[in-house]
This record gives C-alpha cells, sequence and structure tokens, in this order.
C-alpha cells in the first residue's frame, strides 16, 4: 500500500498530546433552532445530529452536520442564560468556535503561561460527555474559542 507523499513538516515545538487536533464545531446563537436546521437540512443538504439540554435545561443544544463541519446552534431556553444575553445585545449569529484537544488540562495552562485570558479556569461538563473550557474572545482576535476534549470512550461519536 503506497502512502501519499506528505509535506515536509518542520519541528513543533507545541505538537503532541496537548495539542489542537481538529475542529470540534463552530457554534451560532439563535433564538430558535429549529428553522436554522431546516433551513440547512434543505439548503445545504446537512444532516440532524443529536441534541440536549445544557446548563441544567437553561440552554438547548442542536448539532448539524455538514460533510466535515459540525454546527452547533444554541437557544437559550432562560432569559438569564448568557447565550440570552448574547442575543440580546448581539442578536443571532457566531458564538465561538470549539477546538478539539487532547489534553484540556494541559492545553488551558500552556494558553494562559503564554499569556491568554481565560473564561473557564478549569475544565467544565459540555455536550455528549466531553469537557470544555473558554477562552476569552478579548485575547483572540474578538473570537470566543473554546477547547473541547472528547473522552476516549467517546472517540467517534459527534463531538460537543
Ligand atoms: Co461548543
Amino acid at each position: 500500500m503506497s502512502e501519499k507523499p506528505r509535506q515536509p513538516t518542520p519541528p513543533d515545538p507545541v505538537a503532541g498530546s496537548d495539542a489542537v487536533h481538529g475542529l470540534a464545531h463552530v457554534a451560532i446563537a439563535v433564538r430558535e433552532a429549529d428553522p436554522l436546521v431546516e433551513t440547512l437540512v434543505h439548503g445545504l443538504g446537512a444532516v440532524r445530529g443529536g441534541e440536549e439540554l445544557l446548563d441544567e435545561g437553561g440552554l438547548r443544544v442542536v448539532f448539524v452536520h455538514l460533510g466535515p463541519v459540525t454546527l452547533e446552534l444554541l437557544e437559550p431556553k432562560r432569559a438569564d442564560h448568557t447565550v440570552a444575553k448574547f442575543l440580546e445585545t448581539r442578536g443571532p449569529g457566531l458564538h465561538h468556535v470549539s477546538l478539539e484537544v487532547r489534553d484540556l488540562v494541559a492545553q488551558l495552562a500552556r494558553a494562559k503561561a503564554a499569556g491568554v485570558r481565560v473564561i473557564d479556569e478549569t475544565p467544565r461538563p459540555g455536550a455528549h460527555g466531553t469537557r470544555v473550557a473558554f477562552l476569552n474572545p478579548k485575547s483572540l482576535g474578538g473570537v470566543l474559542v473554546e477547547l473541547c476534549e472528547s473522552s476516549a470512550a467517546n472517540e467517534g461519536e459527534p463531538r460537543g
């Protein structure tokens, strides 16, 4: 079996178990997820994925798959949820970008050591049994970034 020739990769001091290795999802805040799911399914051939309630019922999360891309639609169920406040001030739109990491604690420590401001000092539960931590958009070009670690048991499952 012949392998595709690969581009030589420069030495990367940050590669390893704590490096980012993929895009988990792009999250969009909406007042109602279902109409957007319908649009994505019929307009772009998306496939509806799973959904769940997070934050003790305060946030409904619906996953939508478009080829290798996963969108996470965030629909707040309580007016005091941070996503509800986001919608109030900014309207619907891009909420965060979620990056897959293998070792969330190590990645978080490295980001902090480099002066990146964090929202979550320690990992917290995400969708589908993942652990996540948010980094402050003020350190990252105005984009809210979520680091997402899926447990070994979830490998190959949809990521949250
Ligand atoms: Co997310």
